[in-house]
């Protein structure tokens, strides 16, 4: 096998040679952060173990080199209907392709993140493990499959997985921590230790007759020693609205001093709703469970169609339920019913070069009509009500794969319509703070020039101290017919192709769903027209872009 040539080469034998530590392979695949976090606290506990740790992203790793390693910790996540994250698409579909490499020299084991509400739970986990023992590699321990609380369990599985490493270790090790090391932040503050910081700014920026209730939000990190780099995430927690719990609490005819327990803390139901459970997006299970508890037909039909169910949870939330198909329930069943409330990542609006100690958001009031109802987001809406002075637990999320070039002459091509347009924002803060002129260009959309130029005045005046050099803006409905950014990008396909052969990063951030999809297909129309390529030439083209750290997206 494949495995056996690599290791039987001179020095590589490391089981042998006793030279060298040997070497354990931390590999993620993450979308929120959730699986690298867990990755990097591993890889950290491991190197301090004495190993020799390799900590990758999916995404970096070609595939075929899987078969050069020979002890390997894979933590990876699932979304929506059991899918891979983007990073981890291409190792996932190699292992099951007819290329993949035997792997009998292989010791490996998998955490699994994933949504117990969701049919395909933890599906890309199940998938990795199955793969790799089905090309000969041996689990040192059984898979580990977390729920959205993941941290209790993820923790488990790293001390289990050390003690079974340790056979494995050599006698005579070298410890590498440094590669790790660096990959940590300084701060003491994490997802499950955030900051208590200060909001300071709390402001609308769209106009007063504006459909979109987009706000600027600056915090205060203070003393945390917090530190971030533009293309970072802030992680914020939110306790849910007074009101949405009062309705709920009085439509299901409960009591909110009703004591109730989450783990072993025992609260009233009312700090339960408030703090601890999710109340803004419903799971799929949910709604099978109210509609079971219900007993109505309506409900029961939509809760065993997959489709009408996921169109139904978009278009719902728990209170909507209350209110439509009354329920009575439990305090403790309810609770119970819930998931735990998380936290949401906001790609960061600023540059420490710029605002210090703050760090400023672009926060999108996500609110909708649900029969006659207003429902918000739940991180949002907090934002959006929060008070000067208030408090707001934050952390600081690392985002390696959104970054400025290292080389300050590269041209920076940035596509970002609506809230997209944040981390733009900051990019612009560093490179005028670096002194960097021109060689950035912004492509911006939102609805309606007089309502929603977010941070108009700023861009104008990058455009005029020469830090950005292009601005294209395209808003969809200030005409009778809509302008996307896409339009904007074909429209300046010479040019934009002429950035590209001059060595530009790309970067898109805001809407996966439509946005960046449609953008992507404007790039490859731009480099199949203006670079003479076939729709292939021009795929393979964006795909060694991406390879090279060249198109990075920032989507959600
Ligand atoms: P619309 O709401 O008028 O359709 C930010 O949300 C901007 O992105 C809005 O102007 C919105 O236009 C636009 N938008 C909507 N769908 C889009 C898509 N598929 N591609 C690019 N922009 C889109």
């Amino acid at each position: 096998g494949y495995l056996a040539a690599s290791a039987s080469e001179p020095g590589q034998s490391q089981a042998q040679s006793g030279e060298q530590a040997q070497q354990l392979t931390v590999l993620y695949g993450s979308q929120t952060g959730n699986s690298r976090g867990v990755a990097e606290a591993l890889a950290q506990r491991a190197a301090e173990a004495g190993w020799q740790v390799n900590l990758t992203s999916m995404g970096d790793l070609k595939p075929k080199q899987i078969k050069d390693e020979s002890l390997l910790a894979l933590v990876v996540s699932t979304h929506g209907e059991g899918e891979a994250p983007d990073d981890a698409i291409e190792l996932h579909q190699f292992l099951a392709s007819k290329r993949a490499p035997k792997l009998d020299g292989l010791k490996y084991s998998v955490l699994a993140l994933g949504d117990s509400s969701y049919e395909f739970f933890c599906q890309t986990g199940k998938d990795f493990d199955e793969r790799l023992a089905n090309l000969g590699a041996e689990a040192l321990l059984p898979r580990v499959d977390c729920d959205v609380d993941f941290e209790d369990a993820a923790e488990q599985w790293q001390v289990q997985l050390l003690e079974a490493l340790a056979p494995h270790q050599q006698a005579r090790t070298q410890t590498h921590t440094s590669a790790v090391a660096g990959g940590f932040s300084a701060s003491d503050y994490s997802k499950q230790k955030p900051y208590s910081a200060e909001l300071l700014v709390s402001q609308k920026i769209t106009g007063r007759d504006s459909d979109k209730d987009i706000r600027h939000v600056e915090i205060d990190l203070g003393e945390s020693g917090l530190n971030y780099q533009p293309g970072d995430a802030l992680g914020v927690w939110f306790n849910n609205h007074d009101a949405l719990v009062e309705e709920l609490v009085s439509v299901l005819k409960l009591d909110g001093d009703a004591q109730v327990s989450i783990k072993d803390q025992t609260l009233s139901l009312q700090q339960a709703l408030l703090e601890k459970r999710e109340l803004t997006q419903l799971s799929p299970a949910q709604v099978q469970a109210w509609a079971e508890l219900s007993g109505d037909a309506e409900l029961q039909a939509i809760a065993s169609d997959k489709d009408a169910l996921r169109g139904f949870i978009h278009r719902h939330q728990l209170a909507d339920l209350a209110k439509r198909w009354p329920v009575s329930v439990e305090p403790q069943q309810l609770v119970d019913l819930l998931r735990p409330i998380t936290p949401r990542l906001y790609s960061i609006a600023s540059s420490q070069a710029e605002v210090d100690e703050e760090v400023h958001l672009t926060v999108a009031l996500v609110a909708d009509e649900h029969y006659g109802d207003t429902r918000f987001g739940g991180a949002s809406h907090f934002l959006a009500a929060a008070e000067e002075g208030q408090t707001v637990r934050v952390y600081v999320e690392p985002n390696k794969h959104f970054r400025l070039p290292d080389n300050p002459e590269t041209p920076v091509v940035m596509i970002g319509p609506g809230t997209g347009v944040a981390p733009f924002r900051a990019f612009m803060q560093q490179r005028e703070a670096d002194g960097i002129n021109g060689n950035a260009w912004l492509f911006f959309g939102n609805p309606h020039f007089e309502q929603d130029f977010l941070y108009q005045t700023e861009w104008q005046q990058y455009l005029k101290s020469g830090v950005l050099e292009r601005l294209d803006v395209a808003f969809s409905r200030d005409q009778a017919h809509k302008v996307y950014v896409q339009h904007r990008i074909k429209e300046q396909g010479e040019a934009l192709w002429q950035w590209l052969e001059r060595g530009a990063h790309l970067y898109i951030c805001g809407d996966a769903e439509r946005m960046a999809k449609d953008v992507h297909q404007a790039l490859l129309d731009v480099i199949a027209d203006h670079g003479g390529k076939t729709r292939e030439q021009a795929e393979a083209y964006l795909e060694n872009l991406r390879a090279d750290r060249r198109y990075q997206k920032d989507v959600y």
